[in-house]
């Protein structure tokens, strides 16, 4: 180890605790990576502060003496946002992870930055309340990092995705100082708001420590409705039959190579017995019969036009969460693929565009690889992931991949979409944001950021590529 290396573990063990800090080669290898894989990590040491004050005094120490910070809470990312792979130092919010009472009359909860989604959606239920920003990796996912990448998820066709449920914040910039953000207030016009900046700022101004979130009423008996689909045109057609007849909770969409991976893989069960190229997952409140007999019709209209080839609806909360495995368990089972992720937009009206032209680049390229698709087809959001044959090297993968992904952004450019609808732009995308933003909003950004991290610590390589 160099001794600048020395010194600094040395200065950081004499900030905090010595069981604070970790140099152990398999902490080292956990905390250096998120879920994306493409990555070696290699972290000089692993920091668990306990506190705001904490994080602020490792960004003093870490301006005085040179080195870059990764932020880190679950590690369950997709687009390399937490990843360490420079001798960078990954502060852990771990160990920030309180839970306060809900505020029943606010409709808030108070957090810190590690606190596990799922933990917090507990809490809500507890005060008859609920946290609606959900996905699969609630489980292990913390409320910092679903903040730091404005995580979206299941629920964002009828609650948003989790801007909308932050209304306070402290965070510790790149300078070291602690600013908190609009205090929990529904009412704040005061000048610009940074709490907005921060959310989804993956890290690169600084440090999200504490959150005070929103809370709203739960919905009334949600209710699964699996549909097998003829082809992909008819995903678009049953949405706008479906959501004419009652708001949606979720309008989710999966191919038949989906489905197949978690029953061969996770022993999930099939819907019913036919196969059909693509499904729908359709939640709706069934708060009356009425809603139900109109939701029935709706789904007897889609079979009769043959968009529709079977279908089965829950009839109790295990049987709905029988079905969402159907489509939460895709994205773990299919990791052990190591597979490219495309998580892109349009606006909905857009998607079918998006999917025929998508659907042509990945035929033309990939004639015989698997190619997974499923997604938030209701909010415009494609999941394409390409798994990894299994005879290629990782990096000439990662570089076949990329080198697509440009065709397929281009098609996105050209629909004015994204090139990443939820999971950030971290290592992984950074090389392609000009696909979605022009080059003065990308040098506006830079600017911004070179305010709240003069010194280039914060979370380096994330979203924008080293200058
Ligand atoms: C999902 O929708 O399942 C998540 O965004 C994760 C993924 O895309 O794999
Ligand atoms: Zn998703």
């Amino acid at each position: 180890m160099q001794r600048s290396s020395i010194d600094v573990i040395h200065s950081l063990e004499t900030l905090l605790s010595k069981d604070q800090v970790s140099t152990e080669a398999s902490v080292l290898e956990s905390y250096g990576q998120d879920w994306t894989r493409f990555t070696q990590p290699a972290p000089l040491a692993i920091v668990f502060p306990r506190s705001t004050n904490e994080v602020a005094d490792i960004v003093k120490c870490a301006r005085t003496h040179k080195f870059a910070l990764v932020p880190s809470g679950g590690r369950t990312g997709l687009s390399g946002g937490a990843v360490a792979a420079n001798g960078e130092v990954v502060v852990s919010l771990d160990k920030l992870n309180t839970i306060e009472a809900v505020n029943k009359t606010d409709r808030t909860i108070a957090v810190g930055a590690g606190a596990i989604t799922q933990a917090i959606q507990a809490a809500a239920r507890e005060a008859d309340l609920f946290y609606p920003v959900d996905f699969a990796s609630s489980g292990s996912s913390q409320i910092g990092g679903n903040i730091a990448t404005n995580a979206g998820g299941i629920n964002v066709i009828r609650y948003g995705m989790t801007r909308e449920w932050v209304a306070g914040l402290t965070v510790v910039t790149g300078t070291g100082e602690i600013l908190e953000l609009n205090r929990g207030l529904m009412k704040n016009n005061t000048g610009l708001d940074f709490r907005h900046l921060f959310i989804g700022s993956e890290g690169v101004l600084g440090f999200i420590t504490e959150a005070t979130l929103r809370l709203c009423s739960p919905p009334k008996d949600p209710t699964v409705l699996v549909l097998g689909l003829s082809d992909m045109d008819a995903i678009m057609l049953v949405l706008e039959r479906i959501q004419g007849t009652t708001p949606l909770l979720a309008y989710e969409f999966f191919s038949e190579l989906a489905a197949s991976k978690v029953v061969e893989h996770a022993g999930v069960a099939r819907p019913f017995d036919t196969k059909t190229p693509f499904y729908a997952l359709i939640e709706f409140e069934r708060d009356s019969e009425e809603t139900e007999a109109a939701v029935f019709e709706a789904v007897e209209a889609c079979m009769e036009s043959g968009w529709v080839l079977d279908a089965v609806m829950s009839q109790s909360v295990a049987q709905a969460r029988a079905l969402w495995r159907l489509r939460e368990d895709i994205s773990e089972t299919i990791t052990r693929w190591t597979p490219y992720k495309n998580d892109i937009s349009s606006t909905v009206s857009k998607v079918p565009q998006l999917l025929s032209a998508v659907d042509t680049v990945v035929h033309n390229h990939y004639p015989d690889w698997e190619v997974c698709w499923y997604g938030h087809i209701g909010d415009g959001n494609l999941h394409l992931n390409i798994l990894k044959p299994e005879n290629l090297d990782i990096s000439d993968f990662k570089a076949r991949c990329g080198d697509v992904s440009v065709d397929i952004f281009e098609a996105i450019r050209g629909l004015g979409g994204s090139i990443s609808a939820e999971h950030g732009v971290g290592t992984l995308k950074a090389p392609f944001l000009e696909y979605t933003r022009t080059e003065s909003e990308i040098a506006s950004m830079r600017a911004i950021k070179a305010i709240f991290d003069p010194d280039e610590i914060m979370n380096p390589g994330k979203i924008f590529l080293a200058n």
